[in-house]
C-alpha cells in the first residue's frame, strides 16, 4: 500500500463534468432518490416508447429480481448507430488498428450503419430472430464490433467466446445456450502468430449434438480451412447477397442483450446476462464520466472484446456517447516494445484505458520505448482487470502520462456490467492502488465474515447493498444459480466475491478474490476448472489448483498434482500436463508451476484444505496455521520441500 496522494489538478476540476461537490451532491441524489436519479439519467439514450417505470428491484432471498426501466422500449444498434447518422455521419467511429502497424481502417458511422446492417441480415437471411443466440468467436477486427451491433439490431443474444479459449471450452459455451449460429474468422493473427478460429469451431462444432446450423466465417487472413457445404459461408461472399437496410427490432429494456461467459468457484462457467436498457445507461454514463469523455477525444481501450470490458468500454459505451474508438488486434510488445505509445502517437489518442498486467511487462523494458515517443495527444489514463500494484500506478502515471494524466483505477466485473468503484479525474483525488469511491448509485458496504456491515476504516469482504441499472440480470438458464452465487453469502446483498479495505477518507482499495477463482493477467480463472482439465488426464489421480504472486501477470497459477500409481513424475509430464490444459481450456489457463505430490493436505473427511496450499505457493511456511486436524500433517513437510520455484 502507498501512502501517497494526488490532488485534483486545478485545471481537470474546472473542465471536467463533475468536481468534488459536484459529485458529492450526485452521489448523494442517485443513492436518496434512485427513481428521480435514473430516471433522469436513463434519457441519455433514446426510446422509442420511453419508460414510466425506473426501478424494480429486489434482492430478497428466493425473490431476486432486477428490473429497470422496465417498461421501456429501444433498441441498443439504434442509439449506437442510427441516432448519430443526422449529427455525425461522417465522423469516425472505430479506428482499427491491425496487428502488424501496416494495416489500418477507419470506419465512419455511416459506414458502420451500411456494415452493421449487411451482417444483421446475413443473419436474418439464415433465420436469426429476436431471442435466438448467436456464438461470436472472431479476433479484434471491426467484423467483430459488426457482429454484435448486428445481433442488438435483429434482438439476438450475443455470446462472445474469448479466440483464447479452446474448442472444448467454446463447444460447451454453444452447447450451454443453445446457438445455432457461430461467427468466425478463417484464421486470427496475433503478434505475428496465427490462431487457427475456424478449425476451432470446426472441433468444438463436432462434439455438440446436432452441431449448428451455420458457419459464418470472416476472412481474415485468407488461410485455407475447410468448409463444410450447406453449412459454412464465407462471410464476404453472402455480404454481398444483401441489402445494408435493416429496421432496428423494437426491444423492450429488460429484453437479453448478450451473454458471457465468466468463471466462477465452483463447476463449469457461468452464463452472465446483461439486458438492454439499464445496460446500455450504465455502460455509456460510466464511459463518459470516468473518462471524462469529450467530443473530439480519441478513446482507446485495449482489451478484448471477448472480456466484458470489450462490451462495456470499446463497444456499448463508446458507440452510445458517438465516441472514436479504437479497436487494436494486437499485442503490447510486437513489433516492438514501444507499439502502445506508438499506435497512441499515430492515431493522437487522448483517453487511454488498459490493464496492470500490460504496464508491468512494458514497465521490465525501462523507459525507453516509451520515451522516444511523444504521447502528447494523451489526457487521461485508466486501469483495469485486477489490484494495480503502487510501482506499476507510479510508472504509468509518471513516464506513461508525465505527470499530466490522471489515472481512473476502475474496479468492476463481467456480473456488474460497468465500472462500479472508481476516481472521476475532475473530482476524485488520487491515491495509487486504490479504486476510490463509488460511482453514482453504487451502495459498497463491507461486511465481515459473518456479514456485520463495519463502520469507518475497516477490511473485510466488498458488498452491494442495491442495485444498479447496469447490473447483470441472472445465470442464463439457472436463475437458482444466480441467487446462490451472488446473493446467498449475505442475504439481501449482492456478494462480490472480493476483498476490500476502507480507509479514513472513504476510499477502497480492493485486495482481491476471496473465492476460488484467480485473476491470470487480468483473466479471470476458475480453479475448479483447471482441476478438472488435469484430473481428466489419465495419468492425473488428483489435482489441486491455487494463485501465487506473479511479477508480471498477478497470479500465476500453481497446481498440486498427485499422480496414479506407478507413473513416474517427469519433467516431460510436467510439460505434458501444460499442453493438456492448454488443449482442454486454453493457453490463457496454462498453469506456470506444476508441483509432483505423493498426498495433498486434506481434513479426516477429505477435504483439501486449500489454506495450506495457498501458503506453501505463497512461500508463507510460517504462516500455515493449525495443521493438527489433518488426515497426514506429515504431507506438509514434503509439500514445502519439493516448492516449486518461481520462474
Ligand atoms: O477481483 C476483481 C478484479 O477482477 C474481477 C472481475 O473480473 P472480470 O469479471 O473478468 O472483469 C474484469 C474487468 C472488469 C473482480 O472481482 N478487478 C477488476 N478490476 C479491478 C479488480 N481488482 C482490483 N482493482 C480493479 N480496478
Amino acid at each position: 500500500m502507498s501512502d501517497k496522494v494526488y490532488d485534483v489538478p486545478s485545471q481537470w476540476a474546472q473542465k471536467a463534468y463533475v468536481d468534488d461537490a459536484h459529485y458529492q451532491s450526485m452521489y448523494a441524489a442517485s443513492v436518496n432518490d434512485p427513481n428521480a436519479f435514473w430516471g433522469e439519467h436513463g434519457k441519455r439514450i433514446d426510446w422509442f416508447t420511453p419508460y414510466t417505470k425506473v426501478k424494480n428491484t429486489s434482492y430478497d432471498p428466493g425473490h431476486v429480481s432486477i428490473k429497470w426501466f422496465e417498461d421501456g422500449v429501444t433498441n441498443v444498434a439504434y442509439n449506437c448507430v442510427d441516432r448519430h447518422l443526422e449529427t455525425r455521419g461522417d465522423q469516425v467511429a472505430i479506428i482499427w488498428e491491425g496487428d502488424s502497424p501496416d494495416e489500418s481502417r477507419k470506419i465512419t458511422y455511416r459506414e458502420l450503419s451500411s456494415e452493421v446492417n449487411k451482417l444483421a441480415n446475413v443473419l436474418r437471411n439464415r433465420g436469426v430472430e429476436k431471442g435466438d443466440r448467436v456464438t461470436i468467436y472472431l479476433p479484434m477486427i471491426p467484423e467483430a464490433a459488426f457482429a454484435m451491433l448486428a445481433c442488438a439490431r435483429l434482438g439476438a443474444i450475443h455470446s462472445i467466446v474469448f479466440g483464447g479459449f479452446s474448442p472444448d471450452s467454446l463447444g460447451g459455451r454453444i452447447a450451454d445456450c443453445g446457438s445455432k449460429v457461430v461467427i468466425t474468422a478463417d484464421e486470427g493473427l496475433r503478434g505475428g502468430r496465427k490462431v487457427p478460429l475456424k478449425a476451432n469451431v470446426d472441433a468444438a462444432v463436432n462434439q455438440i449434438e446436432g452441431g449448428v446450423d451455420h458457419v459464418i466465417v470472416v476472412r481474415r487472413t485468407g488461410g485455407k480451412v475447410d468448409m463444410v457445404p450447406g453449412r459454412d459461408v464465407y462471410y464476404d461472399e453472402a455480404a454481398a447477397m444483401v441489402t445494408d437496410e435493416c429496421p432496428a427490432e423494437p426491444m423492450n429494456a429488460e429484453d437479453p442483450l448478450f451473454i458471457l461467459y465468466t468463471s466462477g468457484s465452483t463447476g463449469k462457467p457461468k452464463g452472465v446476462l446483461h439486458t438492454t436498457g439499464g445496460y446500455l445507461v450504465y455502460a455509456s454514463m460510466t464511459h463518459q464520466y470516468v473518462f471524462d469523455y469529450h467530443p473530439g477525444d480519441i478513446y482507446w481501450c485495449t482489451a478484448d472484446v471477448g472480456w466484458v470490458t470489450g462490451h462495456s468500454y470499446i463497444v456499448y459505451g463508446p458507440l452510445a456517447n458517438g465516441a472514436t474508438t479504437l479497436m487494436f488486434e494486437g499485442i503490447p510488445n510486437y513489433p516492438s516494445m514501444s507499439r502502445f505509445w506508438d499506435v497512441i502517437d499515430k492515431h493522437q489518442v487522448s483517453i487511454f484505458y488498459t490493464a496492470p498486467t500490460a504496464i508491468r511487462s512494458l514497465m521490465q523494458a525501462g523507459e525507453e520505448p516509451v520515451k522516444k515517443t511523444s504521447r502528447a495527444s494523451l489526457r487521461l489514463l485508466g486501469s483495469v482487470g485486477e489490484p494495480i500494484n503502487p510501482e506499476a500506478w507510479e510508472w504509468y502515471y509518471r513516464v506513461v502520462g508525465e505527470e499530466r494524466c490522471p489515472i481512473v483505477d476502475t474496479w468492476w466485473q463481467t456480473e456488474t456490467g460497468g465500472i462500479l468503484i472508481t476516481p472521476l479525474p475532475g473530482a476524485t483525488k488520487l491515491k495509487p492502488g486504490s479504486a476510490t469511491r463509488p460511482f453514482f448509485g453504487v451502495q459498497p458496504e463491507v461486511v465481515d465474515a459473518a456479514g456485520q456491515v463495519l463502520d469507518g476504516a475497516c477490511e473485510g469482504n466488498l458488498v452491494i447493498a442495491d442495485s444498479w441499472p447496469g447490473q447483470m440480470r441472472t445465470v442464463y438458464g439457472d436463475h437458482e444459480r444466480f441467487e446462490q452465487t451472488y446473493f446467498a453469502t449475505y442475504p439481501g446483498k449482492y456478494f462480490t466475491g472480493d476483498g476490500c479495505r476502507r480507509d479514513a477518507d472513504g476510499f477502497y482499495w480492493i485486495t482481491g478474490r476471496v473465492d476460488d477463482v484467480i485473476n491470470v493477467s487480468g483473466h479471470r480463472m476458475g480453479t475448479a476448472e483447471v482441476e478438472s482439465a488435469l484430473v481428466a488426464h489419465p495419468k492425473v489421480s488428483e489435482a489441486a489448483v491455487v494463485g501465487f504472486p506473479h511479477d508480471i501477470k498477478g497470479q500465476g497459477i500453481y497446481a498440486y498434482v498427485t499422480l496414479m500409481d506407478g507413473v513416474e513424475p517427469t519433467e516431460e509430464l510436467r510439460k505434458e500436463l501444460v499442453a493438456w490444459v492448454r488443449r482442454e481450456i486454453g493457453p490463457i489457463a496454462s498453469p506456470d508451476l506444476i508441483q509432483f505430490a505423493p498426498g495433498l493436505p486434506k481434513t479426516r473427511s477429505g477435504k483439501i484444505m486449500r489454506r495450506i496450499l495457498r501458503k506453501i505457493a505463497e512461500d508463507q511456511f510460517e504462516s500455515l496455521g493449525d495443521t493438527s486436524t489433518l488426515a497426514d500433517p506429515g504431507v506438509v513437510e514434503d509439500l514445502i520441500s519439493n516448492r516449486q520455484n518461481k520462474r
